[in-house]
């Protein structure tokens, strides 16, 4: 199989997705930070179907790891992804360096107030500043008709969807659904760092969100399923529980403690030992 064709420099990115428009071809831009996995490879492929001309990015993006945080330790393997990639038909890779994101004097920043300060935004720092500033600046230098996210990082989703609007991004953000192991777990590419005990512990997040999320459709109230879902992780062997909330899916607004009258998304973070397990799942209003 030919080696995939990868571009450093911004400049060779837009010239050649600008030669691909000009042609006709529509181009959609799948954001990565690589140690790619069968979730990512989804999402190319949803790219795939929904515009002629894919193009990865792969970028460990410094500005979104907070202080003691996995930066150093993120997995990298640039020929590795580049192989899946060139498998799934992508047409270019964009890996540029941190010096090419952030030019000496970088000074901007892009934040989601809100939206950006809540869940994650709480347990990170600065965290989404990073996500939406990189992101940003992603879109713009690629100037593709469409970009994919995964929903596993929903809040991060909704973030993006947030500042594509305010900021009149020509770009259409397209969703791509969780991809899960056999036994549950989400695909993500921290998963390598749990050990088999871990492992074991690890696809209770989504049982105990499916439970949570059936309880919440037949008319439990939000705050007893909440603190239900926390107490049955704890049960299950998680170290930690940073939050499960059930909350508006679209801009993540707080919902009432009694039952929903409205559909939900509850969003959950769990730690094993030094690993935050992400974990998200639809759920629907009760019959009236
Ligand atoms: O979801 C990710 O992998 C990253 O947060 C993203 C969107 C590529 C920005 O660095």
């Amino acid at each position: 199989m030919p080696a995939l064709a990868t571009v450093r420099r911004v400049a060779d990115l837009r010239a050649q997705v600008h030669a691909w428009r000009e042609a006709g071809d529509t181009v959609a831009l799948v954001p990565t930070m690589g140690a790619l996995h069968e979730g990512h490879l989804s999402l190319v492929r949803l790219a795939r179907r929904e515009a002629r001309r894919v193009v990865v990015s792969l970028f460990v993006n410094p500005t979104q790891f907070g202080a003691g945080e996995d930066f150093s330790a993120y997995p990298r393997d640039e020929a590795r992804d580049s192989a899946l990639l060139a498998g799934e038909g992508c047409d270019l890779l964009f890996a540029p360096s941190a010096e090419e994101m952030y030019p000496p004097g970088f000074a901007t920043t892009v934040a989601v107030s809100g939206l950006g300060e809540e869940l994650e935004g709480a347990f990170r720092p600065g965290h989404f500043a990073g996500v939406a500033t990189v992101v940003t600046k992603l879109l713009i230098q690629a100037g593709a008709n469409a970009a994919v996210f995964g929903e596993k990082d929903y809040q991060q989703l909704q973030l993006i969807r947030r500042l594509a609007r305010d900021l009149d991004l020509p770009t259409q953000i397209i969703p791509g659904p969780i991809v899960r192991e056999g036994d549950g777990l989400a695909l993500s590419s921290r998963n390598v760092y749990l050990d088999p005990d871990q492992r074991r512990i690890a696809p209770a997040l989504h049982a105990v969100l499916v439970s949570a999320a059936s309880a919440l459709a037949l008319g439990a109230a939000v705050s007893e399923c909440e603190a239900q879902a926390r107490e049955a992780l704890r049960t299950a062997g998680f170290d930690a529980v940073d939050y499960v909330e059930a909350r508006r899916p679209d801009d993540l607004h707080r919902l009432g403690p009694g039952p929903l009258s409205e559909p939900a998304r509850l969003l959950a973070v769990a730690r094993l030992g030094r690993t935050r397990l992400l974990d998200n799942l639809a759920v629907s209003a009760p019959r009236a």
